[in-house]
């Protein structure tokens, strides 16, 4: 359905769908998965929905959809099951658009009835009813090609058994799919996260389901969107900044199309009160300010995190990637804070951050802050912290 109100990334949702559904000699780890993912507001689901799944099906490929964040009282393997079952009752409707989409793209005659399954839909997941193996199977061969699952908010299944074990049904699936010889299609599974490390996490750990899939960010939106909505602001009769202080200021703002467009409305007020003589400054003052506030929660979880995480987080944010533990930084450390540290106490503190999704665990002892937009905000309030400390010193 057209959503003018969505700036649509073609290009991207086409890259994407072709590494995953044509993949060259070095994209062949695409097949155990792809994860991607990004900080939270940024766009990852509207993508998702608006733009990757219409190129899914122009190349003829079924899409199923999840998202684990939709109702966190239900089971991860619960909500996959209606997931599927939602896919396959949408087959089984001769006059679903998704059926009337295949037939045109694959030129397929799935005959007048819709397409029904060989699986008992009631059935599956129960004991003795069908598996999630079964449903893809039957899924391929019905639809006569790939079918993607998309799992948003990934990471989600790994906090209980229930999706671990969801986890371990759909590798089982996407193996029993793409070893058949007697398939038309392959099942391929691309979750989204908004938490970095633990979705880095299920692609790396070998005792994961998905150990070798394959991870990346996901590509915030650009500055052709920050054009695209000023022309439209501009179009609404509304004063707009320049496009290169509006893409700075969005980019300040951790490249979140909420907070542009809350910054355009103030923009409005700045200007009808005669405040925004020079634009692009008026902006840039708007944008570092709702940055700040954006951040404050953040910020809050640091310190919250005790006086040991909020040095580390610190070091981190400075460039140190390495070294937490090494003795040099343990001194500093025990100097700051008037006792002393060891690598012992390290581990806990380091561990709240990584849990709070501040930290992002790159490799054994090697970090880096997960939110680039967070780590801007701390150091600035850091060095603003320092220039009162002197001030007020006597
Ligand atoms: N391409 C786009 N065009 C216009 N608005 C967009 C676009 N992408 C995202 N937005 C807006 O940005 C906000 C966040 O989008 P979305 O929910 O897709 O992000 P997300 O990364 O999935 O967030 P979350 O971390 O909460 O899952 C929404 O208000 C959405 O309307
Ligand atoms: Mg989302």
């Amino acid at each position: 359905m057209a959503d003018n109100s969505v700036f649509h990334r073609p290009s991207y949702a086409q890259t994407l769908v072709r590494q995953l559904l044509q993949p060259g000699p070095l994209d062949q780890g695409l097949r155990s998965g792809v994860f991607l993912s990004g900080i939270r507001r940024i766009g990852k689901t509207t993508f998702i929905r608006q733009d990757f799944f219409p190129a899914l099906l122009e190349h003829g490929a079924l899409a199923v959809y999840v998202d684990l964040w939709t109702d966190r009282s239900r089971s991860p393997m619960a909500l996959m099951l209606e997931a599927v079952r939602a896919a396959a009752l949408e087959l089984q409707q001769p006059t679903s658009t998704l059926v009337q989409k295949l037939r045109r793209v694959k030129g397929l005659n799935f005959g007048a009835a819709g397409i029904s399954l060989g699986v008992q839909l009631d059935s599956i997941g129960t004991a003795g009813g069908a598996t999630l193996a079964d449903v893809f199977v039957e899924l391929v061969r019905k639809a006569q090609g790939d079918v993607v699952l998309v799992i948003d908010e990934v990471q989600q299944a790994m906090a209980s058994q229930d999706g671990q074990d969801m986890l371990f049904a759909l590798k089982a699936a996407r193996d029993n799919v793409n070893t058949a010889t007697d398939l038309p299609g392959k099942l391929l599974i691309v979750g989204t996260g908004s938490h970095k490390s633990l979705v880095t996490d299920m692609a790396t750990r070998r005792s994961q389901a998905f150990a070798g899939a394959h991870t990346a960010s996901f590509e915030p939106l650009g500055k052709d969107y920050v054009d695209w909505l000023l022309k439209r602001v501009t179009a609404a009769g509304l004063a707009v900044p320049s496009l290169e202080a509006a893409f700075s200021g969005f980019r300040d703002m951790g490249s979140r199309p909420e907070e542009l467009t809350k910054a355009v409305r103030q923009f409005q007020d700045e200007v009808a009160a005669g405040r925004a003589a020079d634009a692009d400054t008026a902006f840039a003052t708007i944008c570092a300010t709702l940055a700040t506030a954006a951040a404050e929660l953040d910020i809050q979880a640091i310190e919250d995190a005790g006086e040991l995480a909020v040095l580390a987080f610190s070091r981190i944010a400075a460039g140190q990637v390495r070294g937490l533990y090494a003795a040099e930084t343990l001194a500093s450390f025990s100097a700051s804070l008037g006792r002393e540290v060891s690598a012992n106490d390290m581990t806990p503190a380091i561990d709240k951050l990584v849990a709070a999704n501040l930290v992002v665990r790159k490799g054994h002892g090697s970090f880096e802050i997960a939110d680039p937009f967070v780590k801007q905000v701390w150091v600035r309030l850091v060095q603003m912290r320092q220039t009162l400390g002197r001030e007020s010193s006597p």
